[in-house]
């Protein structure tokens, strides 16, 4: 009975724990409000909207902006905003 209770708790705090972790970082982040709200700070959005490059040089690109002084990107957000940039702007 005892040994029953014991699972029935690890159990039930673990099911209690999912939704913490699916609801982190990537998971409830709009790219799109992401890339908005990180890279129009020091210039105009259209600066990236009128690019379409491959997914190497939106990395290059991206940590090129992400270096600099005061950006207030971090590695994970770069990430995001790299796969948005390359699916959305990628080369045709
Ligand atoms: C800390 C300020 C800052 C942030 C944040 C920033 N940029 Fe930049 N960005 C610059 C500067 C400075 C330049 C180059 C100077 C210039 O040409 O006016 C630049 C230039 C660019 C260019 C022109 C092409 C090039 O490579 O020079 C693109 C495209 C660009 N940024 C995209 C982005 C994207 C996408 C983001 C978001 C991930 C971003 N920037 C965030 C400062 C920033």
């Amino acid at each position: 009975m005892k040994l029953f209770l014991i699972v029935a708790t690890v159990i039930v705090s673990l099911f209690s724990q999912l939704p913490i972790l699916q609801s982190s970082a990537a998971e409830t982040v709009d790219p799109k409000v992401l890339f908005e709200k990180k890279c129009k700070t020091c210039h105009s959005t259209s600066r990236a909207k009128s690019l379409n490059q491959t997914r190497e040089e939106w990395t290059k690109t991206v940590m090129k902006c992400k270096e600099r002084k005061n950006s207030n990107i971090t590695d994970e957000e770069a990430k995001i905003i790299i796969d948005y940039l390359t699916k959305t702007y990628g080369k045709k």
